[in-house]
């Protein structure tokens, strides 16, 4: 049984809040991911969290968010939603129903699913009015400052040309991450910040937090791995000795 250093005992209780380091697996709409897969990997995040005191936080697809968040205790995130008010919308995500299907926060503005800055500034006063924790996706160090601007709980720097890749933020562009802390954390110091794009070893992983992120976004290097727990156990284990 690993515990982080200097730490209490995992706590079930405090198991549904977001704390720091943050590892939130973004489960895309790869099939991999998706329905009974999409519960299983929960699972298997809820076990290494667990064993290792970390946060392990996922993001599966819309219609998958409430078997999740019934199955394992950890923070659910939604891939996206929009902030259209309760009534005559056809086709949206409401904060209110996400917040209702049992998810602790949303990403917004991934590279794979841009907002306009309106809208985005818009979900995000809407996700603080329901309680729903804000991940605003950026592509730069700069582009994150901007939209530091906006309040939201994190900001993750993901290099669009990384994604996929297998070729980490980390190895590829250190000083993407060094920038974003300086750069956010100058603009707007609560914000936390993560880094992500090609995130696959626990070493990726502990670069990032040596340089001053505070978690990953990671998606392919857990969902497409033939042992994603074991991936997640790498990181873990990187993750509690920084
Ligand atoms: O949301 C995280 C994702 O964009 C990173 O993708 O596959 O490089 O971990 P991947």
């Amino acid at each position: 049984m690993f515990k982080r250093k200097n730490s209490t005992p995992y706590n079930w209780v405090k198991a549904l809040r977001i704390s720091y380091p943050l590892i939130l697996v973004n489960f895309k709409t790869y099939t991999e991911s998706q329905g009974k897969r999409a519960v299983a990997l929960a699972k298997s995040a809820e076990k290494v969290a667990h064993e290792y005191g970390i946060c392990i936080s996922v993001a599966p697809q819309l219609v998958d968010i409430r078997a999740v968040v019934g199955s394992a205790e950890i923070p659910v995130f939604s891939q996206h939603l929009d902030p259209e008010m309760p009534g005559p919308h056809t086709g949206y995500i409401s904060p209110e129903s996400i917040k209702e299907a049992g998810a602790s926060g949303t990403i917004l503005n991934h590279s794979e699913h841009r907002l306009r800055t309106a809208t985005l500034a818009e979900a995000v006063r809407r996700c603080r009015s329901v309680g729903l924790l804000t991940c605003v996706c950026s592509k730069t160090a700069h582009a994150g400052k901007v939209l530091s601007s906006l309040n939201p709980d994190m900001v993750a720097v993901e290099p669009p040309e990384l994604i996929g890749s297998g070729i980490s933020v980390s190895k590829a562009k250190p000083e993407v991450i060094r920038d974003s802390v300086r750069m956010i954390k100058g603009a707007n110091p609560k914000i936390h910040i993560l880094c992500g794009a090609g995130v696959t070893t626990g070493e990726d992983v502990a670069t990032a937090l040596k340089l001053g992120a505070e978690g990953i976004l990671v998606a392919s290097g857990v969902i497409k791995a033939t042992d994603p727990e074991s991936v997640l156990r790498d990181f873990a284990a990187q993750a509690i000795h920084i």
